[in-house]
């Protein structure tokens, strides 16, 4: 028989491509940074999450060489059996101590701390309440704890507490669980209603402050800072692949949780770690930022003059409350058209669409950094008028 079982892939794909939803992935020739090289030409970058300009920073590199020197360049096996190196605890104990927790751990990404955190929290007799906006780690690291997963509205904290009086005699743990910064719309968690709620309904609570590491609260401590929350959100996820420039994710929190993480966390025991030049580079992100919050600062400047001056023109950023910009367009194929044309002019800004986004909410996401200048801000908007006037928009 000589059927081709892949077949289906073809349908799949067809169908992304039919439906506007095929992903086409722009090659860099360069570093992430303000401007990069894409087809030999110099573009304005406001696609990437590199919020402080960190990703190709000097320091950070010159770490990463160093730690390669010393320990090579991958960890030869998962950190239970081949050991961990002494830069992985060192950026935990400082990473701990930077967000004013008691421990850390340090996995590869912030999608893996999502996994290896969430089934260990709860389990099959267990409840999670998830923000139906929520970051698709969040929820596939629910899925995998095989609790009940009751979804409650975007912020609506009403609704999230008629579903834990609904609960109220449910014997099993419950898991209130959060992002911290909503990547699409760059609105905020409502982290001190969480707080108050699950203290009232005997709930564990949780952040994953992908967005907001190295963005809010002091120096760039996150959401729980931000909110001067302290201790009182149990489990707090983070990227570092994000504003600390490089790539990896942690959980930060009761040292009990991280020993169990160590012990019992799939992704940590199954999967190998960061490796050695990472660690580093993440190190000296973290020490960066303690030592100075000038790069946070120049962050939200640039967010503050940007979006004021695009609500000037007329254009609708929608709810953000951080330097993520949305440019809402509504119709896809306006906002893919609108992309088309930045990039034209030397913008690579990505155009986001439903699913992602809901139908009729399509958009320009701009991810501002602290690598931007007041003159790549200007060349933006002059731009984005150009063409919102062209297409109609403004
Ligand atoms: C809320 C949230 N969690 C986790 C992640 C994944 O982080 P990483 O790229 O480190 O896996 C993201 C990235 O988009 C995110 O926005």
């Amino acid at each position: 028989m000589n059927k081709d079982v892949l077949a289906f892939v073809d349908e799949q794909l067809d169908e992304l491509k039919e439906k506007n939803l095929y992903n086409t992935i722009r090659v860099l020739e360069s570093s992430q940074g303000a401007w990069v090289t894409i087809d030999g030409r110099s573009k304005l970058n406001l696609c990437s999450n590199n919020y402080l300009g960190l990703a190709a920073d000097e320091d950070l590199v010159a770490a990463a060489c160093e730690a390669t020197r010393k320990y090579g360049v991958g960890p030869g096996a998962v950190r239970t059996i081949a050991g961990t190196m002494s830069i992985h605890g060192e950026l935990e104990r400082v990473l701990a101590e930077f967000k004013g927790r008691e421990a850390s751990i340090a996995l590869q990404s912030g999608f893996s701390a999502n996994l290896a955190v969430i089934p260990l929290l709860v389990g099959r007799d267990d409840l999670i309440y998830s923000d139906e906006f929520n970051h698709a780690s969040i929820i596939d690291g629910c899925r995998l704890s095989r609790a009940k997963i009751r979804v409650f509205g975007h912020l609506d904290m009403d609704h999230l507490e008629e579903l834990l009086k609904e609960d109220i005699e449910h014997p099993g743990r419950k898991l209130i669980i959060s992002d911290g910064v909503f990547s699409m719309d760059g609105d905020l968690g409502n982290m001190p209603a969480i707080a108050d709620l699950a203290e009232k309904y005997g709930c564990i609570s949780m952040v994953d402050d992908a967005h907001g590491e190295g963005v809010l609260g002091s120096h760039g401590r996150g959401i729980v800072d931000h909110y001067e929350l302290g201790e009182r959100i149990d489990v707090e996820v983070g990227t570092l692949s994000k504003a600390m420039g490089c790539v990896g994710g942690f959980v930060a929190g009761d040292a009990r949780l991280i020993e169990y993480i160590k012990q019992r966390g799939r992704p940590f025991l199954f999967s190998s770690s960061l490796t050695p030049a990472e660690a580093a580079a993440n190190l000296t992100a973290v020490r960066k930022l303690w030592e100075s919050d000038e790069l946070v600062s120049r962050l939200w400047d640039n967010a503050k003059y940007f979006q004021g001056k695009l609500s000037e023109m007329g254009f609708d950023t929608g709810r953000t409350e951080t330097p993520i910009t949305p440019v809402i367009i509504g119709d896809a194929g306006v906002s893919a058209e609108f992309s088309r044309r930045l990039f034209e002019k030397d913008i690579f800004a990505q155009s986001i669409g439903f699913p992602t986004v809901p139908q009729g909410k399509a958009r320009i996401r701009v991810m501002i950094s602290a690598a931007h200048s007041r003159e790549d801000l200007d060349f933006a908007l002059e731009t984005f008028g150009i063409v919102g006037r062209d297409l109609e928009i403004i």
